[in-house]
């Protein structure tokens, strides 16, 4: 089955080709973080407009690349939830429009699914069941995973996510947004040594998080800096550390917690922060030491992209599910509301 994927939910335009036989053939990505830099933050209504621009062009120069026509295309999926309405809307009315105009199925696809399902695209694999942790810009989740479809929430964020986290501690050192990857980049030459960040959350029992008393820590850490002797460079890069090892610290021992909880030995880890190299290396080894196995999806495909959108409509679509005729999205959109996928043939 020929899938075509379509990712509109934030501010990455991205479309992929997935092949149920033959794995991913292509996949592209426009970036809209030049459009949104200027506001520290993605503007909604230009994320839309651009999402219009560019989701066509992507299209056509997949297909170009995979040297398919879309008469050979067996469905489309799009993303439907969660993420801005008006951008959602883009995709949603796209996809559903060529399904119609091709005769083929739509299936809106939700985000996170997408995302707990990337690691799914690698040579070396996952088995269910599988405890994942999905940390991206708008959640921070523990979530068991029996297959697909079956998820039960193990815990959550009671406030920012840990992308939002990244994010606001970026800008309160002066970094552009998204922040993450500056954070990163700033860490590595930060002294672990010189603050000892909160680590929040970590002494109560339960598997939620809070990362708001951090930001808090993180806030008059940089105001507390910036009035002694002026923020500094290496300031920046002492504080992008300390917060680092605060947010890999958590989550590495509440995904320890929520695996020997569920007396499970394989963690999946997905979602933009995932790209962390240091939450990658330190949830490998701690874990390891336990005898459990961490997975998680190539650099380019933890961050918003199109191939974790074809792959698990496909999972969907070869199912039998599919859209009915109306368009809907669903900005805010329980990962647990979804159908499990041995419910063939329920849209
Ligand atoms: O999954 P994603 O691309 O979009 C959402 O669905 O939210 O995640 C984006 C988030 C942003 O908050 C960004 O700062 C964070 O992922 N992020 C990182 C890194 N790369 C992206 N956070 C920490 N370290 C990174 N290397
Ligand atoms: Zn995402």
């Amino acid at each position: 089955m020929l899938i075509l994927g379509l990712e509109t939910s934030c501010d990455e335009t991205a479309v992929a080709l997935y092949d149920t036989g033959r794995g991913l053939l292509a996949h592209a990505l426009f970036s809209q973080v030049d459009i949104h830099v200027e506001y520290g933050g993605v503007v909604p209504e230009l994320a839309s407009r651009d999402h219009i621009r560019k989701a066509l062009p992507l299209l056509q120069q997949v297909l170009d690349d995979a040297g398919v026509a879309a008469s050979a295309l067996d469905g489309i999926a799009y993303t439907a939830g969660p993420g801005l309405v008006g951008a959602l809307m883009v995709g949603a009315t796209l996809a559903q429009s060529l399904a119609w105009a091709w005769g083929i199925p739509a299936l809106g696809v939700h985000h996170m699914e997408g995302h707990l399902l990337a690691p799914m695209l690698e040579d070396e694999h996952p088995e269910f069941p599988f405890v994942a942790l999905l940390v991206s810009g708008g959640h921070t989740q523990l979530v068991r995973v029996d297959g697909i479809g079956q998820y039960q929430l193990l815990g959550e964020s009671l406030d920012d996510a840990a992308g939002e986290a990244f994010d606001k501690a970026a800008k309160m050192l002066g970094l552009p947004y998204p922040g993450g990857p500056h954070i990163a980049r700033l860490a590595e030459s930060g002294d672990p040594a010189r603050f000892d960040f909160p680590r929040p959350m970590v002494n109560r029992p339960g598997l939620d998080f809070s990362f708001s008393g951090l930001k808090t820590f993180t806030l008059n850490t940089v105001t507390a800096c910036r009035e002694e002797t002026g923020l500094t460079e290496q300031d920046k890069c002492d504080i992008a550390r300390a917060f680092e090892e605060a947010v890999v610290a958590t989550l590495v021992i509440k995904c320890r917690r929520a695996l020997e909880q569920e007396g499970l030995h394989t963690l999946v880890m997905a979602g933009g922060v995932s790209a962390n190299r240091n939450l990658r290396a330190r949830l490998q080894r701690e874990l390891g030491k336990l005898g459990a196995k961490v997975f998680y999806p190539a650099p380019e495909f933890c961050t918003d992209n199109g191939a974790m959108i074809a792959y698990a409509g496909a999972q969907r679509l070869q199912a039998g599910q599919h859209d009915g005729p109306e368009t809907t999205v669903r900005p805010r959109w329980p990962m647990t509301e979804l159908p499990p996928l041995r419910l063939s043939g329920v849209s």
